[in-house]
């Protein structure tokens, strides 16, 4: 006979409440968190001797592109290895269902960061839902709906405003998405077959999620010169539909915008003192997206990560690659397109400064599909717990636990996740705060993190000594 069927015993406990930790031993019955405290007398199926380790729960990646991935059952080691429980997806407009496609042959960019005309095999959100219940995934997953793909959807062009039969169409699929299970609705304002939609038709749509109580994320328009525009644009959504709203992965692109964080985040420290409006960061000065001329043009270096009509170009400079050529970087970006690239474009200071912003969250914006990917894919949360929480010191550990757990949470309306309490879902992750760190690099970008030994979804481990275990007990969630 037993008590309970994991007892993780001795660990410093991090709660997700950023508060300081205690050793205490956390004990699972089923897909919920049993009892926390020094000593349990309790009879366990499995125990773990976990003393000098840290427990936190679950990562929550607020920011992935994991539409697709996540219904491959071996898809989601990069996030596993990470520590990462559950995945915000369908962000920056960008969502596998309903299908975008609308006729095309292929899915317009950057819905194509997905996948190809392959991947978008869903017709309606409750369809792909349907998918991934029936999987079950190897996280939890709390999806979001594209702007971009309704956009596609109802529109023939993509480079005006939308007419209000155009917006009816859209929020006749988002109310579908919403009714379906989708969290909320994003938004990709900076790519070319969103740009051209006024800030009218985004609040149409805002304020239908706000009426459902989603959430709204965004790319917003511009994150180069003119992100404290941006800024001011996002404000007045959310301060016109009284939506909750999530600026996605915080920056300043470009020379000339470094430093504009400091106005930015004055800008959103005021409007969280009447509106409900956070944010998320990842922590490396390079981007990454489809490939675009624009974001190539002020940044100081362009990596490409994948082309389909030259594969091998992956890993290689647009320099490099348009001086064999013998034409010049824009020549060359068109040429190899459909792809995507990492462009380095920012500051470390400005990064510094939003990663330390207390309200801040902590995502990955991984691309899973590149094949030669942005290192936050494998690296982004450990990169924050070893490099900023221990070599740096820019934020203590049980903070940045909180910007990847509670705070996150209590962003997305997860009541049942985030922390470590009695009754809360049993979603955990126990690291050792000496090792861990990223491994993943620029050069070398699919190396799995180190430190994380353990790894807990809805009550079953999923990476036991740092090795997957093949369980998937992730459910759809949020809605
Ligand atoms: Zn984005
Ligand atoms: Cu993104």
């Amino acid at each position: 006979m037993t008590d309970v069927d994991l007892l993780i015993r001795g660990a410093r406990v991090f709660d997700g409440g950023g508060g300081a930790p205690s050793v205490a031993d956390v004990a699972v019955r089923g897909d919920a968190i049993a009892d926390v405290g020094p000593d349990l007398a309790l009879r366990a199926a499995e125990t773990v001797d976990a003393e000098g380790l840290a427990l936190a729960p679950g990562f929550i990646d607020v920011h992935t592109h994991d539409d697709a991935v996540v219904l491959d059952p071996d898809g989601m080691a990069p996030k596993l290895t990470q520590g990462v429980t559950t995945v915000v997806t369908g962000n920056c407009g960008i969502s596998l269902a309903p299908d975008p496609r609308a006729g095309r042959p292929a899915p317009t960019p950057p819905l194509d960061l997905l996948g190809g005309a392959g991947a978008f095999r869903f017709p309606r959100f409750a369809d792909y839902l349907a998918a991934l219940r029936a999987l079950p995934p190897a996280v939890n997953v709390a999806p979001l709906v594209g702007h971009t793909a309704l956009r596609a959807r109802a529109m023939d062009a993509l480079d005006r405003p939308a007419t209000d039969a155009e917006i009816a169409a859209m929020r006749a699929d988002l109310a579908e998405a919403l009714a379906a299970g989708a969290i909320g609705l994003s938004t990709g304002l900076a790519y070319p077959p969103a740009r051209f939609a006024t800030t009218d038709e985004v609040a149409a749509l805002a304020a239908d999620v706000a009426a459902k109580g989603g959430l709204w994320t965004t790319h917003m328009r511009d994150e180069r010169t003119g992100v404290v525009s941006a800024v001011a644009e996002t404000i007045d959504v959310a301060r016109r539909t009284g939506v909750r709203t999530l600026i996605s992965h915080h920056k300043c692109a470009g020379a000339a915008a470094f430093g504009l964080s400091a106005t930015t985040l004055a800008m959103i420290a005021e409007a969280r003192k009447t509106l409900a409006i956070d944010l998320d960061v990842y922590p490396y000065t390079a981007s990454s997206t489809v490939l675009l001329a624009d974001f190539a043009r002020d940044s100081a270096r362009v990596t490409v990560s994948w082309s389909d009509p030259f594969p091998d170009a992956a890993g290689r400079d647009l320099s490099a690659i348009a001086a064999e050529w013998g034409v010049d970087a824009e020549t060359a970006l068109e040429r190899l397109k459909p792809g995507g690239a990492i462009y380095h474009q920012m500051d470390e200071g400005d990064l510094r400064r939003i990663l330390a912003f207390p309200p801040s969250l902590v995502g990955s914006d991984g691309l899973p599909r590149d094949r030669r990917p942005h290192p936050r894919l494998w690296g982004a949360f450990p990169r924050v717990l070893g490099r900023y929480v221990r070599d740096e010191g820019l934020l203590d550990l049980a903070t940045a636990v909180a910007k990847m757990t509670g705070l996150t949470a209590a962003a997305l309306r997860l009541r049942d996740r985030g922390r470590i309490a009695p009754g809360m879902k049993a979603d955990l992750v126990l690291f050792d705060p000496e090792r861990i760190a990223d491994a993943a690099t620029y050069e070398d970008p699919t190396r799995p993190a180190l430190g994380v030994e353990r790894v807990v979804v809805n009550g079953r481990t999923a990476l036991a000594r740092g090795a997957l275990t093949g369980d998937r007990a992730g459910a759809v969630i949020g809605a």
